[in-house]
């Protein structure tokens, strides 16, 4: 059957700069063909109205052809909802039931990650789940094991784990999927180092990023599976990740660093003395004796992303997979030979554009899996505890400072 997608938070940031953008990607590529999108916000908006709004999406991104614009925007349905309104819901299915009743549902859940249950409940008590539901959802899922497991209660509800598209984008990074290309194997590495520095601060997202930090936002999802995607010939991503040792509170107070950006508590949404990290670095270890080292954070002085490997003789390679993505193979410790990655124009409409296409094939290999979330919350629970209990020093830096 043919997929239809259900845009919940149709309006909103992850929409309008990544998803409509790849949806545009999907639509030049001709994979939209036959596809549709109920595109679902809380604003009252007409069809037309939502028509310049992604419009103005794709602007913002850069290019796109004005003689195409209408055929695209024949994909869309505007469909406005109060999430905790359970009259909506009744008329959704109404119009999912009715026109689209042929279609393979996929409820895409772009909103913050506190509605994901009321929408979820109401989502079932209107039988929208019946059948053959599939539901995707954005990291962070959950703020630790505990509301983890809640979410995970509420989903099973819905739908069946096999139904469930967990995404964390790094997955979709071609560049990060090709990184087994460059291993021999595990047991040559001594080192690994993950790293996302950002340059750019928490901007006008102080309440989302307060309750969570540097490393609920990147370190326990995107760099732990940047770090299993490595061994992927070797070991499924969830054997790599049960790899690694859960720190003990000594060993977490030794080996890292946190710090938070001068003028980040005056940000909106952020409580006075507020004690989450902007930026932090962390050495782990693996139960056969690797050390990954994981770095990332906001207010940066440079961009900084990329995946280094060092094996035992001190060779190794190094994988920018930012802005530049680029391969280095290193010798002796040093730099050596850099090439530019061949499939990097583009990357970031791609990468969602890739993900949508594969959960459109019901292929979970791209996608989070249950168990993988339990690993990662094992690993976050336990260095969070020790972080804001204060143990390690909060150091304070400027922003756009070396540190
Ligand atoms: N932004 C990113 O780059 C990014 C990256 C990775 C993951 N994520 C995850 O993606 C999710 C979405 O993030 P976001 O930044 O796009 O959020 P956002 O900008 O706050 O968007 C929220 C969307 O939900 C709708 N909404 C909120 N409350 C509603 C209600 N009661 N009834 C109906 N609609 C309601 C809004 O509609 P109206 O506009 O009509 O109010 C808007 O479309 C989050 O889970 C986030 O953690 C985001």
């Amino acid at each position: 059957m043919t997929p239809l997608l259900i845009l919940f938070g149709a309006t909103g940031d992850l929409a309008s700069r990544k998803l409509i953008p790849s949806l545009y990607y999907m639509f030049t590529q001709g994979t939209l063909k036959g596809r549709r999108i109920v595109s679902v916000a809380r604003r009252d908006l007409s069809g037309e109205k939502y028509h310049e709004f992604l419009k103005e999406s794709l602007s913002k991104v850069g290019k796109y052809d004005e003689t195409d614009f209408k055929a695209f925007c024949g994909h869309f349905e505007y469909f406005q909802l109060d999430f905790s309104s359970q009259d909506s819901y009744v008329k959704l299915s109404e119009l999912l039931d009715g026109p689209y009743c042929n279609y393979t549902k996929f409820f895409y859940l772009a909103v913050p990650q506190n509605i994901y249950v009321e929408i979820l409940q109401n989502l079932s008590s209107s039988g929208l789940g019946q059948g053959d539901a599939r539901i995707i959802i954005e990291k962070p899922f959950g703020f630790d094991r505990k509301s983890f497991d809640e979410l995970e209660l509420v989903l099973s509800q819905f739908v069946s784990e096999s139904h469930i598209y967990r995404i964390d984008h790094y997955l979709g990074k071609s560049i990060l999927r090709s990184l087994p290309r460059f291993i021999p194997n595990r047991d040559q590495i001594s080192e690994v180092y993950v790293n996302s520095n950002e340059i750019l601060g928490v901007e006008n997202r102080g309440d989302f990023y307060d309750i969570n930090g540097a490393f609920r936002d990147v370190g326990g999802n995107h760099l732990l599976e940047a770090f299993a995607l490595i061994f992927k010939e070797e070991q499924d991503r969830l054997e790599s990740l049960k790899q690694i040792v859960t720190p003990s509170d000594e060993e977490i107070v030794s080996s890292s660093r946190i710090g938070q950006y001068e003028g980040y508590s005056e940000i909106e949404g952020v409580q006075d003395g507020s004690i989450t990290e902007t930026y932090f670095n962390i050495t782990l270890k693996t139960k056969d004796g690797i050390k990954l080292n994981l770095e990332g954070g906001k207010g940066l002085a440079e961009i900084k992303k990329y995946v280094k490997v060092i094996y035992k003789d001190n060779s190794g390679f190094y994988v920018d997979y930012g802005p530049d993505q680029k391969v280095c193979e290193i010798k002796d410790g040093e730099e050596f030979v850099c090439y530019d990655f061949e499939d990097s124009k583009d990357h970031y409409v791609r990468e969602y554009a890739m993900l949508l296409e594969e959960a459109f094939k019901s292929n979970k290999e791209y996608f989070i899996s249950n168990e993988e979330v339990e690993e990662q919350w094992r690993i976050t629970d336990a260095i969070l505890k020790v972080w804001r209990d204060r143990k390690v020093n909060l150091f304070k830096y400027k922003k756009g400072e070396k540190i």
